[in-house]
C-alpha cells in the first residue's frame, strides 16, 4: 500500500499535560509533517507555556521552529488554570532544559512563513485558547486558503467545564473564538461533548508505563497527574480533552462527527464563552464546523497507547 502523505501541521497549544500528550501523539504517530510549534497562553502565563513547549519538543524530538505567542486574549486578562496544571503548567516529572534557541519571530509571523511556504494547505492543530489562531487570521487573510482546516479542542455544545456554559480554552477568548468560528476557514471541533468521553483510565496507564521507555514513562507519570486533579472531581479517567484534537485527524473512523453551525457567546452574563450548537440546524444557518459528539473510546485508548511505542524503537534506532 503506498506510504500516506504527511499532513502538515502547525501545533498552537498553552503546555499543560493533555497539550503534552496530544504532541507526543503527534509526533508518535508519523502522519504528520510538524512544520511549526506556536505557543498559546492559557494553562498558564506565555512565558511558562512557551518554557514548557521547548521542553516537550526537547523530549520528543519535534525539531521544527518554536515561537511564541500572544500574552493576552484579545479582550479580556489573562486566565490560567494552576490548580488543574500546577504553576507551571506542566507539574510533575522533569523534563529536559530547551536545547535550541526560540525562533525570532512571533507565533501569526511563523504561522504566516510556514503557510505561505508550504506548497500544500496546513492544518493547525490549536488545543489551547485560540488568540493565536485568530490573530493570524486576521493579520493575513490572503492565507486563509491555505489553511486546510483548523482541529482545535475547545468548547462543549452540551456542556462548560469552566462555567456551566463554556469551556475553558473559549472563555479565556471568545473574541478570537468568534473570528475563528465565523473566518469561513473548516473547522474541526473536538468539544467536551467528545473529549469527556475519551478517558484513560489508570489501567491504560500501567500499558503505557509498561512500555518502559523514556518518553512513555514521562507520558504515564502526565496522565496520572492529570487523573489526580481529575478524580478529585469525579471522573473516572482522565479526559484526553487535547488528544481528540489530534486522533480525530489521523482516526476519524472512531469518531461520531455531526456537521453544525456553531456560534460563539461573547456577551452573556452567564455565558460568555458558550459553543452554541445548532444540533437541530433550526437556524437556516451553514454548518461552520464539523462537530465531534463521541468516540469509541477502547479504539482511542488503543492508537494512544501504541503510538507510544514510537519512542521505544526511536530510542534503540
Ligand atoms: O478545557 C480543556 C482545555 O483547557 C484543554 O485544552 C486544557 O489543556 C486546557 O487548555
Ligand atoms: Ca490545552
Amino acid at each position: 500500500m503506498s506510504e500516506q502523505k504527511k499532513i502538515p501541521v502547525i501545533l498552537d497549544g498553552d503546555p499543560g499535560h493533555d497539550d503534552a500528550i496530544a504532541w507526543t501523539l503527534a509526533r508518535a504517530c508519523g502522519r504528520f509533517d510538524i512544520l511549526a510549534v506556536t505557543s498559546a497562553a492559557g494553562n498558564c502565563g506565555i512565558e511558562k507555556s512557551t518554557y514548557n513547549a521547548r521542553r516537550i519538543c526537547r523530549l520528543i524530538g519535534i525539531d521544527a521552529p518554536i515561537a511564541k505567542g500572544c500574552p493576552q486574549p484579545f479582550i479580556e486578562p489573562a486566565m490560567n488554570a494552576p490548580s488543574v496544571h500546577g504553576e507551571s503548567g506542566l507539574d510533575g516529572p522533569v523534563l529536559p532544559e530547551p536545547d535550541r534557541p526560540l525562533s525570532e519571530l512571533n507565533a501569526v509571523e511563523l504561522m504566516a512563513k510556514v503557510i505561505s511556504e508550504n506548497e500544500d494547505p496546513v492544518t493547525v492543530v490549536s488545543t489551547g485558547p485560540l488568540t493565536n489562531t485568530a490573530a493570524f487570521l486576521l493579520a493575513h487573510p490572503e492565507l486563509k486558503s491555505k489553511i486546510a482546516r483548523i482541529s482545535l479542542m475547545g468548547g462543549g455544545i452540551s456542556t462548560g467545564n469552566w462555567t456551566p456554559a463554556a469551556e475553558f480554552n473559549i472563555l479565556v477568548d471568545p473574541e478570537a473564538a468568534k473570528t475563528v468560528f465565523e473566518s469561513g476557514v473548516p473547522i474541526l471541533m473536538a468539544g467536551l461533548d467528545v473529549t469527556e468521553k475519551a478517558l484513560i483510565f489508570p489501567s491504560d496507564f500501567e500499558r503505557i508505563r509498561a512500555l518502559q521507555n523514556p518518553v512513555s514513562d514521562i507520558v504515564s507519570a502526565w496522565l496520572e497527574f492529570f487523573y489526580i486533579f481529575h478524580k478529585s472531581i469525579g471522573y473516572a479517567g482522565a479526559p484526553m480533552h487535547d488528544p481528540c484534537a489530534v486522533m480525530a485527524l489521523i482516526h476519524p473512523e472512531i469518531f461520531r462527527m455531526q456537521p453544525m453551525h456553531v456560534d460563539i457567546e461573547t456577551c452573556g452574563e452567564y455565558s460568555r464563552g458558550a459553543t452554541i450548537g445548532d444540533v437541530l440546524g433550526l437556524s437556516g444557518k451553514e454548518p461552520n464546523a464539523t462537530v465531534i459528539l463521541g468516540v469509541d473510546r477502547d479504539a482511542f485508548a488503543d492508537y494512544l497507547v501504541d503510538a507510544m511505542k514510537f519512542y521505544g524503537e526511536a530510542k534503540k534506532a
